[in-house]
């Protein structure tokens, strides 16, 4: 599913992550604590997620892009289980206070299985990479 390219950028840059609500209100938030665990799984760590975490709790559908998308020009969905315990959860824990001490201690980990990629570069028009 993700290539080594995808793995590589989804680990190093901020991620722009769609959520909606059940009813299709969309939401967009910047999300920095963001890497692959392998090929088809990402995992979030949600310290600030309000709205996000209110629309997953009910349709675990996301979908993101990265930070310079212009160089990595794909659109990557999936769908996310979100763990209050457990090891993602005492992975994200060790993982934001490695990179930040100071952080707050983060309310839960979003593990997104990818579905599926487009390509969003010009003239593609959408077309579907996996
Ligand atoms: C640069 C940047 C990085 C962020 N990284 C994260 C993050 O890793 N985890 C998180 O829960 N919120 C992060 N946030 C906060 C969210 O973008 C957002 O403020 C939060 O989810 C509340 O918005 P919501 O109610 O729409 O979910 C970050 C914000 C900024 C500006």
């Amino acid at each position: 599913m993700l290539n080594e390219e995808m793995m590589e950028v989804i680990e190093k840059e901020r991620a722009y992550v769609a959520t909606a609500t059940p009813d299709g209100v969309p939401n967009v938030v910047p999300i920095g604590f963001i890497k692959p665990l392998d090929n088809k799984t990402v995992l979030i760590a949600d310290s600030y997620m309000v709205k996000s975490r209110a629309n997953l709790e009910k349709n675990p559908k996301v979908s993101f892009v990265v930070q310079d998308v212009a160089r990595h020009p794909y659109q990557f969905k999936g769908t996310v289980e979100i763990f209050k315990d457990g090891e993602h959860f005492d992975a994200v824990v060790e993982w934001v206070k490695e990179v930040n001490p100071l952080a707050p201690k983060p309310k839960a980990a979003i593990v997104i299985t990818i579905t599926e990629i487009y390509s969003v570069k010009v003239g593609d028009k959408g077309k579907k990479i996996a």
